[in-house]
């Protein structure tokens, strides 16, 4: 069944937070819509959220749902590849402008040209990529299933890893495998303060720290756990101890907090103290955003037919391959 809106004339924003929900609850029964939020949303997003994930489990869920209208809370390049997965479906994003510095740093165009200097290499680019760079890898990976694919590719062929240096530097290591490295960066991950952590060790000797990939070297070596929101999620579950050091953007504490409420999480501030761990482009989608999405079917994601059939090949061969 197609999802046919017939809100055509805007209603005004619900004044409350309550009236807010309650709105948006109604749409997305009328509309068949499924809700899907990154852990880096805001805590009121995550928790009116029919499923929350990190981007492997978001992806999955992308192609597997059934209904007709997909809510993206997060940001372009996970909403591009729910619609590159799921073409027939209405994909919304709240805010067309949540980006990523990742995405940004790496220009189809430039990394054609790099692609083309190393013809003999297999190319894996990290999912926060655009579809056009998607369209020109050969396998695509998420943070979480990374080192496993890696360690999986013949072992007589050169690999080409972007865009994400900080990553790439880690599945190298935890591989073995050589990587030629596009020298992109996340502009969150790498503000966290090595000064703020060292403090934050010696207060609380006995917290475990635990990173996300995306963060620099000299962190990740100080991190007693290292892996995806989804696997760091999992290691403070699973983990007899009882406080931790959280490197990377803080929404993910909202779940750490609420599943676990008798363990402490603590987030590690950036450099000069300031509060840029949040991620500037998660952030920008808020509950009257996606109210007003859903209330008027916009801004929906359209991919060009060509690159999307491109991009949807090493999305699929990442899909179909086994993680562990
Ligand atoms: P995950 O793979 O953990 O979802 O991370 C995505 C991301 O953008 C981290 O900054
Ligand atoms: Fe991109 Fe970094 Fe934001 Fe993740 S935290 S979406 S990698 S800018």
């Amino acid at each position: 069944m197609t999802a046919v809106c017939t809100a055509k004339t805007v209603s005004p924003v619900p004044s409350t937070k309550k009236e807010l929900k309650g709105a948006i609850a109604e749409l997305r029964k009328k509309l068949n819509a499924v809700i899907l939020a990154h852990y880096y949303q805001d805590p009121e997003i995550q928790d009116i959220a029919d499923f929350i994930g990190d981007s492997l489990e978001l992806s999955r869920r992308a192609a597997s749902t059934n209904a007709d209208v997909i809510v993206f809370c997060g940001v372009h390049f996970m909403a591009e590849t729910a619609k590159i997965l799921s073409p027939e479906k209405m994909v919304l994003l709240p805010d067309l402008e949540a980006g990523c510095s990742l995405a940004d740093d790496c220009p189809a165009d430039e990394f054609a040209a790099f692609r083309d200097k190393h013809p003999d290499h297999i190319v894996v680019s990290y999912i926060n990529c655009t579809a056009a760079v998607k369209a020109q890898s050969d396998l695509i990976c998420t943070s979480s299933n990374a080192v496993a694919l890696v360690s999986q590719l013949p072992k007589d062929r050169p690999i080409l890893f972007a865009p994400d240096q900080n990553l790439g530097r880690w599945v190298q290591k935890q591989s073995g495998r050589e990587l030629t490295i596009w020298p992109g960066r996340c502009m969150v991950h790498e503000t966290f303060s090595e000064e703020a952590l060292l403090k934050l060790k010696m207060m609380h000797p006995e917290a475990k720290v635990i990173a996300h990939p995306e963060c620099l070297e000299n962190l990740l070596e100080l991190a007693d756990y290292v892996g995806s929101t989804s696997k760091l999620l999992e290691y403070t579950e699973t983990n007899p101890g009882t406080k931790f050091i959280v490197l990377t953007e803080p929404g993910i504490l909202h779940q750490m907090k609420q599943r676990m409420p008798n363990k402490e999480f603590m987030d590690v501030p950036g450099i000069d103290g300031c509060s840029c761990n949040e991620c500037p482009y998660m952030r920008l989608n808020t509950l009257e955003k996606l109210w007003r999405c859903l209330s008027t079917m916009k801004p929906s994601i359209e991919i060009e037919e060509g690159v999307r059939q491109k991009a949807l090949i090493p999305i699929q061969r990442m899909l179909n391959m086994k993680a562990k």
